[in-house]
C-alpha cells in the first residue's frame, strides 16, 4: 500500500533530520515540517479520508503511532539539547558520556623474534651494530670473498640500483663495515633488512630480515662456534633441542656449516614442517675466510674468528606456527593483534 510506504519514508527522513538538530530553532522547524499544520504526516492525516475503509484503518493507525512517536523524540531531544547547553554553560564536561576505547598496539611478531635474538647474543657479550641497506658491490660481495662468476652476484639474484651499488643480498656486508672501523677483538651481531629479488609465495619474500653473527680473536676454535651457537638454540628453543652441523660451502668461511635445530613440532620424529627428516635447518656459519681478513686489513695469520647469519621470519614462523610469509608484511589487524 502506498501511503504506507510513504509513510516509512516521512518516518526515517524525520529521524535524520532530528540528528541534525543543534539547538530548539532547529528542532521547531523539523517539528513545522512533520506535524504542524501544513506538516507532512499532517497531510497524510487528512488525505485518509479518501481511502477504502480498510485502508483507512491500517495507514490511520500507523499515521497515529508515529504522531505520537514523533512527539515523543521531539519532546526527548529537546531535553537532551537543554540539558547540553546547561552542561556547556558549566564548562562543556559530560563526566557521564561513554569513554573512547583505545586499542592498544603490540610488538610486531618480526620486532619480536629480533629482539628475543638479540637479547640472547647480548648477554653473551656480543654488541649490536647496523650498516647500509644501499650497498657497494665491494661491501656485499668482494670484500667477502664472492667472486663474480657466484649466482649470487647476477641481477636475476640481486636488486641492482646501477652499476656499482644494490639492495644487499645479505647482513653479512656490516661485517666488512665493523672491520673496517675497529682492530681485534670483534664481537658484533648484525640484524637488518635484506633483499632479492623472489617471487612472493608462502616462503619467499623479496625483503626479509638477517641476524649477522662475527667473533674474531686471537685464537678462537671451532669450538667457540658451536658453544655460543648452541647456547644460542637452547635460549630461543628450549633446552631440549639438538642441534647439528652439516658441511657446507659459504665464500667468506672456511670451513662452513649449515646448522639444523631437531624439529620443534615433532621433536624429531619427522613431520611435515621438517619434511619428514626430523631436523631444521636454521643459519649458515663459518670460521671467517683468511681472505676476508686481508679485505679488511687484518693480520690472518695472527687473528681467527667465526660468523653466523641467520633469517629472522624462519625463525618466527617456527616459533609461532606461521605458514605464510606474507602475514608478517600484510598489516592484517586480526594476525597482528594475537601477539600480545
Ligand atoms: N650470508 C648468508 C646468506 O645470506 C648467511 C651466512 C652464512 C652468513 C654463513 C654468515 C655465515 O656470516 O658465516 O645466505
Amino acid at each position: 500500500m502506498d501511503v504506507l510506504k510513504r509513510l516509512d519514508e516521512i518516518k526515517s527522513d524525520f529521524e535524520e533530520e532530528l540528528t541534525h538538530c543543534r539547538d530548539a530553532g532547529d528542532l521547531e522547524a523539523v517539528r513545522v515540517k512533520y506535524v504542524g499544520r501544513k506538516g507532512e504526516l499532517t497531510g497524510i492525516l487528512r488525505s485518509l479520508s479518501g481511502l477504502s475503509p480498510e485502508e483507512k484503518r491500517e495507514a490511520g493507525k500507523r499515521a497515529n503511532v508515529l504522531k505520537n512517536e514523533f512527539a515523543g523524540s521531539l519532546a526527548e531531544i529537546k531535553e537532551r539539547l537543554k540539558s547540553e547547553r546547561a552542561r556547556e554553560k558549566e564548562g562543556g564536561l559530560d563526566v557521564t558520556l561513554p569513554g573512547i576505547r583505545h586499542r592498544m598496539g603490540t610488538v610486531h611478531p618480526l620486532t619480536r623474534t629480533m629482539a628475543r635474538i638479540n637479547e640472547i647474543f647480548v648477554s653473551l657479550g656480543f654488541r649490536i651494530a647496523e650498516g647500509p641497506e644501499i650497498e657497494s658491490e665491494f661491501y656485499n660481495f668482494e670484500a667477502l670473498n664472492i667472486p663474480l662468476d657466484h649466482p649470487s652476484r647476477d641481477a636475476f639474484d640481486t636488486f641492482y640500483i646501477d652499476r656499482e651499488y644494490l639492495l644487499r643480498s645479505h647482513t653479512s656486508n656490516v661485517q666488512v663495515h665493523v672491520m673496517q672501523r675497529q682492530s681485534p677483538p670483534v664481537q658484533v651481531i648484525m640484524p637488518g633488512r635484506v633483499y632479492r629479488p623472489d617471487a612472493v609465495d608462502a616462503t619467499h619474500s623479496f625483503m626479509f630480515h638477517q641476524v649477522e653473527g662475527l667473533l674474531v680473536d686471537e685464537d678462537v676454535k671451532f669450538s667457540d662456534l658451536k658453544g655460543v651457537l648452541s647456547v644460542f638454540c637452547k635460549s630461543m628453543f628450549g633446552e631440549d633441542i639438538k642441534m647439528r652441523l652439516r658441511p657446507h660451502f659459504f665464500p667468506f668461511t672456511e670451513p662452513s656449516a649449515e646448522v639444523d635445530i631437531s624439529c620443534i613440532i615433532c621433536k624429531g620424529e619427522g613431520c611435515r614442517v621438517c619434511s619428514g627428516n626430523g631436523w631444521l635447518e636454521i643459519l649458515g656459519a663459518g670460521m671467517v675466510n683468511p681472505k676476508v681478513f686481508e679485505a679488511v686489513g687484518y693480520d690472518p695469520e695472527k687473528y681467527t674468528g667465526f660468523a653466523f647469519g641467520m633469517g629472522v621470519e624462519r625463525i618466527a614462523m617456527l616459533l609461532y606456527g606461521i605458514d605464510d610469509i606474507r602475514l608478517f608484511y600484510e598489516n592484517d589487524v586480526r594476525f597482528l593483534e594475537q601477539f600480545i
